[in-house]
């Protein structure tokens, strides 16, 4: 499919194929090429990189820790990664909109894992327990700005110590030089559309400030920094 070419001075109105109905063949194909993509393009290191930095207080319990539009899975299992080689006790929580997708998590994921798959829209989710940490990866493109600044109140009233966005940067070069990659390397044909689709749906950090400020939320409170080479990420940790 002909992606016609966006502006790039504001974010683009288009629709990924992932997000339209197909099998789940199909769906595991264009997640497992994501989860390849993220591999390449380091897409954890932003938020192991703030975990790393986070002074966690006293916790009764295990770290509680819910990633929002989990897809593939594959940034929750190097979470359990992280928190294994630390030996922190973590209790972790995928959710996403898509059953199929939460089913190719928990196939994925070894049986030994004991991470929790929940399928559900994040607006209509309430965690059986408390939840510290929110956090996603190249989810909130999917959203539209409004319910973006509603994502951001739903993770300021939810995550009791902080939480963390990573999402993509958008930039003509980032999103010619992923539209050639990804036809290069032969990725999954969603991938080759939704790619380059998702760069133009990202942000640039004038949007970040502006929803996060209609969200209500102070920009001393937030961080916003980006990371080569695609990534554009928000973090705000709460006062303890
Ligand atoms: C591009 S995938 C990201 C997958 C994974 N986080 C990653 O980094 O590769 C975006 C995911 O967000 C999910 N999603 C979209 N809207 C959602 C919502 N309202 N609540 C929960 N998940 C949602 C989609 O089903 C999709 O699996």
């Amino acid at each position: 499919m002909q992606l016609e070419t966006p502006d790039f001075c504001h974010r683009a109105q288009l629709t990924e194929r992932m997000d339209e109905p197909c099998s789940r063949d199909e769906l595991r194909g264009c997640l497992r090429d994501i989860a390849r993509t993220n591999r390449w393009f380091m897409a954890s290191r932003p938020l192991l990189h703030w975990l790393d930095a986070l002074v966690l207080p006293p916790l009764a319990g295990p770290l509680r820790i819910l990633d929002v539009g989990c897809g593939y899975g594959d940034g929750v299992r190097r979470i359990d990664q992280w928190a294994r080689a630390r030996r922190i006790p973590v209790h972790l929580t995928g959710l996403d909109l898509n059953p199929d997708a939460v089913a190719i998590a928990g196939e994925q994921s070894p049986a030994t894992s004991n991470i929790e798959w929940v399928a559900g829209d994040v607006f209509a989710y309430a965690p059986p327990e408390p939840v510290h940490l929110v956090i996603s990866s190249i989810f909130t493109h999917h959203l539209s700005e409004t319910d973006i600044i509603r994502f951001l109140g739903w993770m300021e009233r939810r995550a009791e110590i902080g939480w963390f966005i990573n999402d993509l940067s958008r930039s003509a070069i980032r999103y010619h030089f992923f539209r050639i990659f990804s036809k290069l390397v032969g990725l999954h044909p969603f991938v080759q559309h939704d790619g380059p689709v998702s760069i133009a749906r990202s942000f640039v950090p004038e949007d970040w400030q502006r929803m996060c400020a209609a969200a209500g939320l102070d920009a001393n409170d937030i961080a916003i920094r980006a990371f080569a080479p695609a990534h554009l990420c928000v973090a705000r940790r709460k006062p303890q």
